[in-house]
């Protein structure tokens, strides 16, 4: 290992396998390594006897959960959108050969106590039972309000100025009732609380476009999600690495961070040998997480509680789709952030024929953050096991231009990778000095 390398990429998450992926394409000598000896670190997906492993140190699964190869169980519950920023990103690098994906088969929210679909067009809008008859109404002017907007048409803009006016502004102009608020917000701009409401409305505008622009493509919902689990992103992104030169060391265990008498990155030091490189990037457990004087530090109003659920029939009231995304909006359970559930079953590879995966998730409020996924767990019915985690939310501390030592963020709350990608944006430009242009292409989708 005395080779200087250009980069070295610390952990095998998402986000370190995309920049590793993309450095390696740009021409970057770069060197991969993971403590763990499979891939994907906080975004892996594991198999039933890893699951029960991890969370159950150790209990073996029971015989009726079927075949240790018939699972892919997601660490991290997240979905792609379809015309969103990580499509664009598999697309540009081709990475989409080594991947197959499925549509997920339902959008679903919660309002009044009763699950509905999300509605995305003014047809669809006309026909919610999320809405009484006059609600309806209103709501076909805003969708059409939202399809009719052309930029450089003052006469589509209904009076509204989205870069000043706040998204209450446009809410109001229509006379939309707070559930109808809480559903377009929260279930369409996937916006996790209502901050956005009193801010300008453009950013949100977008995000609904986003939703229904994606919605149009596939037809049953916005989202798609890889055969065999969200662990086959960050393998695919290594994949393409390694075919631009990338080296890959898994279950090698990183001992410590080497600085020169400046301060400055100079390698990493396994056992006895240091590798040198130009650069470090890696996940906030490689710099000292949860520890005091480390490079990151925990944003303790971000902490996100999972709960991993096995089931054996589909949520109810969801028409028996074999995959979901579900959001009860804050306002409809009492707090002040969104409570996700995302399901996916033996369709998408990721367990038996007969078992539903459902991860329901939020962010942390209180000091009992078990019971605040609860509102989320009562809507599944029987549950056949449970594997519930709180993860704290780590962000790097500096912007690492000075030491040359660039720490991504932990995954989010969010249900979607959109914030992955701006981390991947972000720490490039930080890196490289220049922003990541991508290419714009589309990607099959099994139907
Ligand atoms: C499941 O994971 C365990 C532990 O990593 C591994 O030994 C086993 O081979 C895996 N099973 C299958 C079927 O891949």
């Amino acid at each position: 290992m005395d080779e200087e390398y250009d980069v070295i990429v610390l952990g095998t998450g998402l986000t370190e396998c995309i920049l590793s992926g993309l450095l390696s394409v740009e021409g970057k000598k770069v060197l991969h390594m993971d403590r763990n000896d499979y891939y994907g670190g906080e975004t892996a997906s594991l198999n039933l006897t890893q699951l029960y492993r991890k969370f159950r140190s150790n209990q073996e699964p029971p015989a009726e959960l079927g075949r240790d190869r018939d699972y892919a169980i997601d660490l991290v519950s997240k979905f792609i959108i379809a015309s969103g920023e990580l499509t664009k990103m598999l697309v540009h690098t081709d990475v989409t050969r080594y991947l197959e994906f499925k549509q997920i088969a339902g959008s679903f929210v919660y309002r009044d106590g009763k699950i509905s679909k999300v509605p995305s067009t003014e047809l669809e809008a006309v026909k919610s039972p999320l809405m009484g008859l006059f609600e309806k109404r209103r709501a076909k002017k805003f969708f059409e309000f939202l399809q009719n907007w052309k930029e450089d048409d003052p006469a589509t803009h209904a009076g509204l100025d989205l870069d000043k006016d706040s998204m209450k502004t446009v809410y109001e102009k229509f006379g939309l009732e707070p559930g109808t608020q809480d559903f377009i917000g929260h279930a369409m701009a996937l916006h996790l609380d209502d901050d956005y409401i009193t801010k300008p409305a453009r950013p949100t505008y977008e995000r609904i476009v986003l939703y229904t622009s994606s919605m149009a493509r596939y037809g049953k919902s916005p989202y798609i999600y890889p055969l065999y689990g969200l662990g086959e992103l960050p393998q695919s992104f290594a994949r393409l690495s390694a075919i631009y030169g990338g080296t890959y060391m898994l279950d090698k265990k990183v001992d410590e961070i080497v600085l020169d008498s400046n301060g400055n990155f100079f390698g990493v030091r396994c056992g006895d040998e240091t590798v040198r490189a130009k650069q470090v990037v890696g996940d906030p457990s490689y710099f000292g997480a949860g520890e005091n004087g480390g490079k990151v530090r925990v944003v303790e109003e971000k902490k996100v509680v999972r709960a991993i659920c096995l089931l054996k029939h589909p949520i109810p009231g969801t028409d028996d789709s074999d995959s979901v995304q579900l959001i009860i909006p804050q306002n409809q359970v009492q707090r002040h952030n969104d409570i996700y559930i995302a399901m996916v079953s033996s369709t998408h590879n990721v367990c038996a024929k007969d078992i539903y995966v459902a991860i329901v998730s939020t962010i942390v409020e209180t000091d009992k953050p078990e019971l605040e996924i609860a509102p989320g767990i009562g809507l599944l019915g029987p549950v056949y096991d449970k594997f519930v985690s709180v993860s704290p939310v780590y962000v790097p501390v500096a912007n690492g231009q000075q030491d040359q030592i660039y720490i991504t963020r932990s995954y989010d709350a969010t249900s979607h990778f959109e914030t992955v990608v701006d981390d991947v944006n972000d720490v490039w430009r930080r890196m490289i000095g220049s922003d990541l242009v991508l290419k714009k292409r589309e990607v099959a989708v099994e139907e």
